[in-house]
């Protein structure tokens, strides 16, 4: 008998839980927002159901459209976040997610260094080319994807190097001698490149030994490509199992064109989960936290990402390929236009519903609205077909969610043998490397 392979379980702390109408409810706890407690404790409740990571995402602009009804992408900084959870937390993995569009390498580098020091080993960077956000960094607009994958590619190899330029045993704190470091281990990177003159050393010691687990999200072409060659995670949008297998064995191959092993780079998809004890409850608690989602940006959603304009058509009109026209120029994100053209290609909705898949209304993740049985089957369904290596679940619709999840999904995956029943090591690393 094969033993499966255990999955790899990361979860969102931007607290999904709270978006659409769900901060509403007298129970979600939405004052909070702004403060560290509320993180912790959810942090705490994924590390006791020994998740290998709790996850924050980042944008650096607020989107003032959307904040009268929500959090319109605002949020506490998540490296600094990151730091007052690790002070509450031991063995979970603390994912950060840092731009390489706006920020300078030397900051990331020395930024998620000292949550690694905070942490005792449990930092992981998120590398994202980002969205939007320009006119808050003095450009006009956003680069190209092409210009933003070089310039990141060459980020991330700053990044290292710098991280590598005062090694761990350099220091010695040697009291007897007086030897505080070692200054001929302590080496300038002197890099010098078409983005970035870094001269370092970076002006933090590394922690330890192991890796700085690094994760990207963005799966276009360019994108495929610069996660393959450098990231242990990718953390991606496939609404379905196949857009998963296409994309996990995609990537495992270009690894191997690296250099690297297939399994040195593993698949992460989000998952949406809207769970409750029956699946009407659930449906019905998925339609009363999407209520207040207008028509109106549904429409521009598909319009940004498809060029096509639905504002006259019937809501029982079938959109199909034939109606799309060739793809904008510029999008926002090609990984998630790419994925609303496959759909409609491939199902040609009706406009309704069209404006309630996941691909318009919920960043195109794998969503389960359902029990935890119907989650923890599709969980078993996707990995037992080698379309995934693990996810990261972003709960949806009530703080009620989480616990589903922690104390009802995960321990049955447990219990299944697709997922530990204890941690065996300390670093985010360690978790990630495990069989
Ligand atoms: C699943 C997923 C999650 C992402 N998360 C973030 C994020 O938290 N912050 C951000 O600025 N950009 C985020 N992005 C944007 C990507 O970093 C990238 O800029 C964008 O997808 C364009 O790259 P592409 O052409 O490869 O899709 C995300 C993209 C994907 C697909």
């Amino acid at each position: 008998m094969t033993v499966p392979r255990k999955l790899h379980i990361g979860m969102s702390l931007a607290p999904t839980w709270l978006s659409g109408d769900a901060w509403r409810r007298a129970d979600s706890g939405v004052e909070g927002l702004y403060g560290g407690d509320f993180y912790v404790d959810i942090a705490r409740r994924a590390e006791a159901a020994k998740l290998d990571f709790a996850f924050l995402p980042d944008s650096l602009f607020l989107n003032t459209g959307l904040i009268e009804t929500g959090m319109g992408l605002g949020s506490l900084d998540p490296t600094v976040l990151q730091a007052f959870v690790a002070r509450a937390t031991e063995k979970i993995g603390l994912l950060s997610t840092a731009s390489t569009t706006f920020y300078p390498p030397y900051i990331v580098a020395r930024q998620i260094q000292s949550l690694n020091w905070l942490s005792k080993g449990r930092a992981g960077w998120n590398i994202v080319t980002a969205l939007d956000g320009n006119a808050n960094f003095g450009l006009t607009d956003m680069p190209s994807p092409e210009e933003r994958y070089a310039r990141a590619a060459e980020f991330a190899e700053v990044v290292q190097l710098l991280w590598q330029s005062y090694p761990a045993d350099a220091l010695k704190l040697d009291r007897e001698s007086g030897q505080f470091a070692d200054p001929s281990r302590v080496k300038p990177i002197d890099f010098s490149g078409r983005f970035f003159d870094v001269k370092g050393p970076l002006n933090v010691p590394r922690y330890g030994k192991a890796p700085v687990p690094l994760v990207q999200a963005g799966a276009s072409n360019a994108g495929r490509a610069f996660a393959s060659s450098v990231a242990d995670a990718i953390f991606a949008s496939t609404p379905d199992k196949a857009a998963a297998a296409e994309l996990r064995a995609d990537l495992r191959a270009r690894a191997e064109g690296h250099g690297r092993r297939g399994d040195d780079i593993r698949l992460l998809p989000g998952l949406s989960l809207f769970l409750a004890p029956s699946r009407s409850e659930a449906r019905e608690m998925f339609a009363e936290t999407n209520a207040r989602l207008s028509r109106e940006r549904g429409i521009a959603t598909v319009r940004e990402m498809t060029g096509l304009d639905l504002s006259d058509w019937a809501a029982g009109r079938n959109v199909t390929a034939a109606d799309l026209p060739p793809p904008p120029e510029k999008v926002r994100s090609r990984t998630h236009a790419q994925l609303l053209r496959r759909m409609i290609e491939r199902d040609s909705p009706a406009v309704q519903d069209l404006l309630r898949r996941p691909e318009v209304v919920g960043s195109a993740h794998w969503q389960v609205v359902g029990t935890v049985d119907d989650a923890v089957e599709q969980i078993r369904d996707w990995a037992g077909s080698g379309a995934i290596d693990g996810f990261v679940a972003f709960p949806g619709g009530s703080t009620g969610v989480v616990e589903l999840f922690l104390e009802g999904v995960v321990p049955e995956l447990s219990r299944l043998g697709l997922f530990r029943t204890d941690y065996s090591g300390s670093t985010f690393f360690d978790h990630l490397k495990e069989d």
